[in-house]
């Protein structure tokens, strides 16, 4: 093992020790496997508890499985997915989005990595044209791959948006934690609450060992979820080790203390480099 402090990625950090234990701790004895046991009801609850009363929430092992399973649910294969070029979607995931799910992705340059209606606006078009994708999704990353954040009120405008064009809005939340801890606010108050239809939540970058949820926020949508993903082979036989991470995480703060924890430290690494001038 490395002393080295990776910088790369989060991914190259551990697990938090309270994780750790959960998953120690539900390895006793036998349990339901692929979701039918106690610890996935107890980790179901939790999040309807942060996320609100009227979701349907379904665990994957990984963050690209989130936004492809969750996506290929509510597309056709001659929609459109629009998302900044910097989205992990378009850069890190292997053409798995237009591989897996058979949609084009449409892909708006920005500086920040942020999407706005303006940006959107010159994509949206041939709606009811059978010689043209059809757009259906507006997927945006919170935090953004450059580390900036929407506010609740830039949610709430694109979900506007995409609702009065007959679209979705979908959150790659897989560090949404980080942004809650930022903007000081509930997550429910950045998705369910301002309008997204569909989240990526990730707790692989906060502290988990693996784990990943994809939240409906309107049920209707959810409907195929269980046979995609299972066909997507993302239905985890021992669901308990994923679940009960995610009743650690949600357990005495972990996942807010583990969040503003990264973001301080975030902070302090652009204080010790802002005034070196090889560095951009
Ligand atoms: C914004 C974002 N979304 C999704 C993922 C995908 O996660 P995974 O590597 O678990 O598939 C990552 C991974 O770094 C990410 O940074």
């Amino acid at each position: 093992m490395s002393n080295n402090k990776g910088f790369a990625s989060d991914n190259h950090s551990g697990v938090h020790p309270d994780i750790l234990k959960a998953i120690i701790s539900a390895n006793v004895g036998h349990a339901n496997a692929y979701g039918n046991d106690d610890y996935t009801k107890r980790a179901v609850k939790k999040f309807k508890e942060y996320f609100g009363s009227n979701i349907e929430v379904y665990f994957v092992y990984n963050g690209t499985a989130a936004n492809i399973l969750g996506l290929k649910t509510i597309t056709d294969s001659f929609n459109s997915i629009i998302c900044a070029e910097t989205a992990h979607l378009n850069v890190h995931e292997c053409c798995g989005p237009e591989n897996f799910i058979g949609c084009k992705l449409i892909t708006v340059p920005t500086v920040d990595g942020k999407l706005t209606i303006n940006k959107i606006k010159p994509h949206i078009f041939g709606f009811g044209d059978p010689h043209c994708a059809q757009p259906k999704i507006i997927s945006i990353t919170q935090p953004t791959e450059l580390g900036t954040v929407y506010t609740p009120e830039e949610i709430r405008k694109l979900s506007n948006f995409a609702h009065k064009n007959k679209m979705q809005l979908h959150i790659d939340g897989a560090r949404l934690c980080n942004a809650a801890a930022y903007l000081d606010v509930e997550m429910k108050d950045i998705t369910g609450n301002v309008g997204v239809d569909i989240l990526s939540f990730g707790g692989t970058k906060n502290g988990m060992m693996f784990g990943e949820a994809v939240i409906f926020f309107n049920k209707q949508l959810s409907k195929n979820f269980v046979f995609i993903r299972k066909q997507g082979m993302q239905l985890p036989s021992k669901m308990r080790f994923i679940s009960s991470q995610f009743e650690a995480f949600f357990s005495n703060d972990l996942w807010l203390k583990n969040a503003k924890h990264s973001n301080r430290m975030a902070q302090l690494l652009y204080k010790e480099i802002k005034d070196v001038s090889q560095v951009k």
